[in-house]
């Protein structure tokens, strides 16, 4: 059987993971979050106290790793040593370390074969940094998902509002998203970039409700080609 495959690529903030998950659950698709997997990696590392880019202490962490991607319900939950980490990931330290984690060879190699594994058996939609260009480069429909920065940030802070941390700074937030925005824009190894086949939407002035609409139809002109 053929399973369709959805690669949804952006920033922080532009959406991905709010609207990817509100797709895939009117689709039935599982919606497998690729961010988490570098975030599960990397909060293992500062348990580990490594707090820096060695990729020599990066490979010896790895080879006695034991990780773990489950669903249930369609939902995902990674599993580091077979402790569920899902929540535990959300943190700032954590979002700041992932995306100087991500550049590590070693961990994009550890992690391409289960999130590739992971499209052959079900429909998905994938969202992350390098879907459409090095994971999924054939995947059925691919999505750019953008947004302006000064949106991305206003939505970053909502999102800490609503978890109750209140004392954010605006302007912090901002600074934090562009230092992530460049890293994971400039580095070697599988740079964020929308490619040639993708197809760009610019949530700025989008509610969710439209961009998952919208999403859902390009989806569905593909499930009946
Ligand atoms: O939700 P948010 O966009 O803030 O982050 P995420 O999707 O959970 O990803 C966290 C970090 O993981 C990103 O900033 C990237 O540095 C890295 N990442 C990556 O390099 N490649 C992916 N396919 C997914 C995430």
């Amino acid at each position: 059987m053929k399973y369709i495959s959805v690669a949804v690529d952006g920033p922080a903030g532009s959406g991905k993971s709010t609207i990817t998950k509100m797709v895939a659950e009117k689709l039935g698709y599982n919606y497998v979050d690729t961010g988490a997997m570098y975030r599960a990696i990397t909060y293992n590392f500062l348990n580990n106290d490594l707090k820096e880019l060695n990729e020599e202490k990066v490979i010896k962490f790895l080879s006695t790793l034991k990780f773990d991607v489950k669903f249930i319900d369609k939902k995902q939950y990674v599993l580091i040593n077979g402790e569920d980490v899902s929540e535990k990931i959300r943190t700032a330290e954590v979002s700041k370390f992932t995306s100087l984690f991500a550049k590590s060879p070693a961990v994009r190699e550890f992690l391409i074969d289960t999130q590739r594994n992971l499209a052959k058996s079900n429909n998905i939609i994938m969202d992350g940094r390098d879907i459409a260009s090095v994971v999924l480069p054939n995947a059925d429909v691919k999505i750019f998902l953008t947004a302006s920065v000064e949106e991305r940030a206003r939505r970053r802070v909502l999102d800490f509002e609503r978890q109750g941390i209140t004392d954010v700074n605006y302007e912090k937030v901002k600074e934090e998203i562009k230092a992530r925005d460049y890293q994971d824009e400039n580095r070697d190894i599988a740079p964020l970039i929308k490619v040639d086949s993708a197809i760009l939407i610019d949530t700025t002035e989008l509610t969710i409700d439209q961009v998952v609409e919208k999403m859902i139809e390009l989806i569905k002109f593909k499930e009946n080609l």
